[in-house]
């Protein structure tokens, strides 16, 4: 979990291209993107438009379909969730349709990054949609000017991210990570790690999934 633009998404794509084989990472926001593609007009779409969240039934059956089509529970497979849940209905949800596949979450993961940070990421921030790659004008900036790296094809702006909606996300996550917090703090789940910048994050995440594993990952 962590404040939109606190970098999600970005250390999870730097931490699945590190260990390829061993780590399967879902992102709700990724899906939700998806399906906005192929039904623009959707009222999920115009939800995400607006900052507000996509009702909790909708989300966990998504996130458990993603699932099922990456066949994750009959793998040895680790897994990371970007996004999900996001409000403490979502946890138990999460929580009891684990139970029932003999599995639970062993770790979760606050990014804390100071707001100022945040708010100046967002206007310099980039996706290449179709894959969910994202890039940043300062921090990882594309190859070449506008282009995604890997197609060539051009970056765009996510409609959420402008201004207002932008201060709609903040203002709903800020309302609703308290609570979170707590739930996953008292089933003693819950590590916090601080900083400006990915750089200080990824180390500091790394530790604490390893630590997971119990031995390092292989590369
Ligand atoms: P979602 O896509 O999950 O958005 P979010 O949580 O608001 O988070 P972001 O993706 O904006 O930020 P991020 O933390 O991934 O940051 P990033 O790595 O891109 O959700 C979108 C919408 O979908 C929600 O508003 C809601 O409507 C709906 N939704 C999603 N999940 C839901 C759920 N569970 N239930 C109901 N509704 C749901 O980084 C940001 C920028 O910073 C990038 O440009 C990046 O390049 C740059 N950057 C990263 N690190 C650094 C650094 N160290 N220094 C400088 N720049 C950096
Ligand atoms: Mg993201």
């Amino acid at each position: 979990m962590g404040a939109p633009g606190a970098g999600k998404g970005t250390v999870l794509s730097k931490l699945s291209k590190q260990y390829q084989n061993q780590l399967t990472t879902v992102s709700s926001g990724d899906l939700l993107r998806e399906q906005i593609k192929h039904n623009p007009s959707s009222e999920i779409a115009s939800v995400v438009a607006s900052g507000r969240l996509v009702p909790n039934n909708l989300m966990i059956d998504m996130i458990f379909n993603r699932f099922d089509q990456l066949d994750l529970f009959s793998q040895d497979k680790s897994w990371l969730l970007d996004g999900f849940p996001r409000n403490v209905n979502q946890a138990i949800d999460l929580d009891s349709r684990l139970l029932h596949m003999n599995n639970s979450l062993n770790l979760v993961i606050e990014l804390d990054v100071p707001y100022e940070v945040i708010l100046n990421r967002i206007k310099n921030r980039y996706i290449h949609q179709p894959s969910g790659r994202i890039y940043s004008l300062d921090y990882n900036p594309p190859k070449v000017p506008g282009k995604d790296d890997v197609t060539g094809e051009p970056l765009t702006k996510r409609p959420d991210d402008n201004v207002e909606v932008f201060a709609q996300r903040l203002e709903l996550y800020t309302e609703l990570v308290e609570p979170l917090k707590d739930y996953y703090a008292d089933r003693d789940l819950l590590h916090t790690i601080s900083g400006d910048s990915s750089d200080i994050i990824y180390p500091q995440l790394l530790k604490l999934v390893e630590k997971k594993f119990n031995t390092p990952l292989e590369q």
